[in-house]
């Protein structure tokens, strides 16, 4: 191939060769199969720009993915939109696999947003996060410092998780997930307001903090967007570990002492 050609015109000529039938190139050196560098993936180039004559390099496909995710979260402007601009994703491979979108409960009137990891199976059936045990639990929770989902305005509770889709299985959630819909749950506490962010459990700190270790920081203050958020065992935990609900319940007195 003479180098004079552009970029574009080397690619039809070869998409050509390929229409005839070519499916090898034939070198002036044998090639060395086991010895070959790392393939760079390729993206299909946009079709017909005409004057560009060299590739542009893509970006790799997890930073776009996120990239779009903060540029969609970005420009929603209410939560209805934010909702709309989730549902909408088509990036993250989960929502194949769920049954529902799950985006919140409660009113977002309230003062405490809690933010847990992703729906599981009884989430992704009624589309609503955290009411199968651990979801029953949280209420018990809330209920004993005085907030409830059902109730509008100062006694209330805001719930979302990290993912609005049911991960396969229940597994847990991979850092690529967490780091692409993680624009989406900025947002959502941004347009939210609450007064404190509950973090239940290491996805959630990971999520909106990128650092685990909940037995460590779990009691401690940490601030999210300029919100005071309280690190909690997750209520799953809990049911694991009755023990810990120990210090649990001395997370939500510290929780009802800043909302005063
Ligand atoms: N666990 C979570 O973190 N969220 C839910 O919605 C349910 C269980």
């Amino acid at each position: 191939m003479e180098d004079s050609l552009g970029y574009w015109d080397a690619l039809a000529a070869l998409d050509w060769q390929v229409e005839l039938g070519a499916d090898e190139a034939i070198l002036d050196l044998p090639v060395d199969r086991f010895d070959l560098p790392a393939p760079v993936p390729v993206t299909k180039p946009a079709p017909a720009p005409v004057t560009v004559s060299a590739p542009v390099t893509p970006a790799t496909p997890e930073v776009d993915k996120v990239t779009i995710a903060r540029q969609l979260a970005e420009s929603a402007g209410s939560l209805e939109t934010l909702r709309a601009a989730m549902e909408g994703f088509e990036h993250c491979d989960l929502k194949r696999g769920a049954r529902n979108f799950v985006f919140s409960d409660g009113h977002p009137s309230a003062r405490v947003m809690v933010v847990g990891e992703a729906p599981g199976r009884d989430e992704d059936q009624q589309g609503k996060p955290f009411v199968g045990r651990a979801g029953q639990l949280l209420d018990k929770m809330f209920a004993a410092i005085g907030l409830d989902r059902n109730v509008d305005g100062d006694g209330g509770l805001y719930i979302t998780n990290m993912l609005p889709w049911r991960p396969p299985q229940n597994r847990d959630p991979k850092p690529e997930e967490l780091a692409m819909m993680g624009p989406f749950t900025r947002r959502h506490i941004e347009l939210a307001e609450p007064d404190v962010v509950v973090l239940m459990g290491n996805h959630a700190c990971a999520g909106l903090l990128g650092r685990r270790g909940i037995t460590r920081m779990r009691g401690n203050w940490e601030d999210v967007l300029g919100k005071p958020a309280m690190p909690m065992f997750h209520p799953a935990y809990l049911l694991r570990n009755p023990a810990a609900k120990r210090e649990a319940w001395a997370d939500l007195l510290a929780i009802k002492g800043r909302l005063r």
